[in-house]
């Protein structure tokens, strides 16, 4: 046998060997070494019930012998039948279908399929294209990857990725537009207009975002009409909107489906990350009835399939998750615990002259920095603020996320992103912005 001096894991950076997590409880991780970490990003805003739910391995080791595997092509079983109506009974009215998928990007991915085939059913095969923004993140595998506006995950594998066209995001703090206007004047939302008919509409066939965006700048949060002017432009040309809810779904803003907050039903929605909550590799997209009566009323057969699509223990745990959220009351958690450390952010903005904007819905929050607040001067990326921020923070013995840089052409910029499990409690919160107070309180003396 070979012998190695390191991991037998290719690990996500070879050069930082990670902690071994041992075990997890409520919004707690704790090492190898015994040293207990507040998970404020819920590990990558995953684990919305928390670490450690014993009851979900007690409810699987039961059920684990009655079926196994199930392949989605030639059979379905109780539990995604079960899954799928709570899910459905929870989203815009205009949703009548689910298909599962294990990730996010798989999600956003087969949206995009979706979306072409249903022009395809309807005889306009002409009608390919995908329209995403900038600043959006919507998955890493190569289609997700050419939706997503990532310039820093995109650049090194650019020759690989589809053409699409991305539009201004709603970047209120930072806006070519409106900036300088005193508030948003919804000239993003009609780049999308722009865009499709530099396009052609008889090409476009569908528009990709996230209703509040995640890591890529956290918390931006549109106008309240934004939406709906996304949902005219979409049906003036015949195009189809997907809200991307894989992170800010499912609980994280306070309500199942962030974007209910606008009252706008989209075509097509895509969950990952809380349905699963760490507990299984999960993820949905939602069709809505006028999708669904297309395939239904043409060839039947969404021409994709995925080996795990709807495997049996995923649509469990995925069961005993909705469970839990609605026993406890977690899909609207968020609004008050977000409402809370909102509060309690705005006060240490008062002390901390860094913080340029907090941002977000819910338990979906993003700050960032600047160097002055009158001019919302980044730092340079030499700083390295946002790793120093975080390294500082877990020091302490806090998670907190990185964003990815927000300026410059994603050179620059520095943002965090809080997003605790739904269960965190006041006690912890405090704990997260005492935390971040003195991390700041130190940085700063050094910049
Ligand atoms: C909004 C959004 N969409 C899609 C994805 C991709 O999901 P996954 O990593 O499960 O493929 C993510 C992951 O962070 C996300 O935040």
């Amino acid at each position: 046998m070979q012998k190695r001096n390191h991991s037998a894991v290719f690990y996500r950076d070879l050069k930082t060997i990670p902690p071994t997590i041992v075990r997890g409880q409520g919004v707690y991780l704790e090492d190898s070494s015994g040293r207990r970490y507040l998970d404020g990003s819920a590990s990558a805003g995953v684990v919305g019930i928390g670490h450690g739910r014993s009851e979900i391995w007690d409810a699987l080791a039961k059920a684990g012998d009655e079926v196994t595997f199930v392949y989605n092509a030639t059979f379905t079983h109780p539990w995604q039948e079960g899954l799928a109506s709570a899910v459905l009974d929870m989203a815009p009215a205009n949703m009548a279908g689910v298909y599962f998928v294990s990730g996010g990007s798989e999600a956003n991915e087969s949206a995009w399929k979706l979306a072409r085939q249903y022009f395809v059913e309807r005889g306009q095969p002409q009608k390919y294209k995908a329209i995403a923004r900038w600043q959006g993140y919507h998955g890493v595998t190569l289609a997700a990857l050419a939706l997503s506006g990532r310039t820093s995950w995109r650049q090194i594998y650019s020759p690989l990725l589809l053409p699409v066209t991305h539009i201004a995001p709603p970047y209120e703090y930072r806006c070519p537009f409106c900036a300088e206007q005193g508030g948003c004047n919804l000239q993003c939302a009609e780049d999308l207009e722009r865009a499709i008919l530099t396009e052609g509409p008889e090409t476009v066939a569908v528009f990709f975002a996230e209703p509040i965006v995640g890591t890529s700048a956290t918390g931006l949060t549109p106008h309240a009409d934004y939406y709906r002017r996304i949902r005219d432009i979409c049906d003036k040309y015949d195009v189809l909107f997907v809200a991307d809810e894989v992170l800010c779904g499912y609980g994280r803003t306070g309500a199942p489906f962030a974007i209910s907050a606008w009252n706008v039903e989209p075509d097509m929605i895509t969950l990952g990350k809380a349905i699963g909550s760490g507990y299984a590799p999960l993820a949905a997209l939602l069709v809505s009835d006028r999708i669904r009566q297309t395939f239904s009323d043409g060839t039947g057969r969404f021409v994709h399939g995925l080996t795990y699509s709807g495997t049996p223990s995923s649509c469990f745990i995925g069961l005993r998750v909705h469970e839990i959220m609605t026993r406890e009351g977690l899909f609207t958690r968020a609004a008050a615990m977000g409402t809370l450390l909102r509060q309690k952010l705005d006060s240490l903005a008062e002390r901390c002259e860094i913080i340029g904007d907090i941002r977000g819905r819910g338990l979906l929050v993003g700050i960032e920095f600047v160097t002055d607040r009158k001019t919302r001067k980044p730092f340079d990326k030499s700083s390295g603020l946002t790793g120093r921020i975080v390294k500082a923070m877990r020091e302490r013995n806090v998670l907190v996320a990185g964003g990815i840089p927000l300026s410059n052409f994603g050179k620059d910029g520095d943002h965090i992103q809080l997003s605790p499990p739904f269960i965190i409690n006041e006690k912890e919160i405090d704990e997260l912005v005492s935390a971040l107070e003195n991390v700041l309180q130190e940085i700063s003396g050094s910049l």
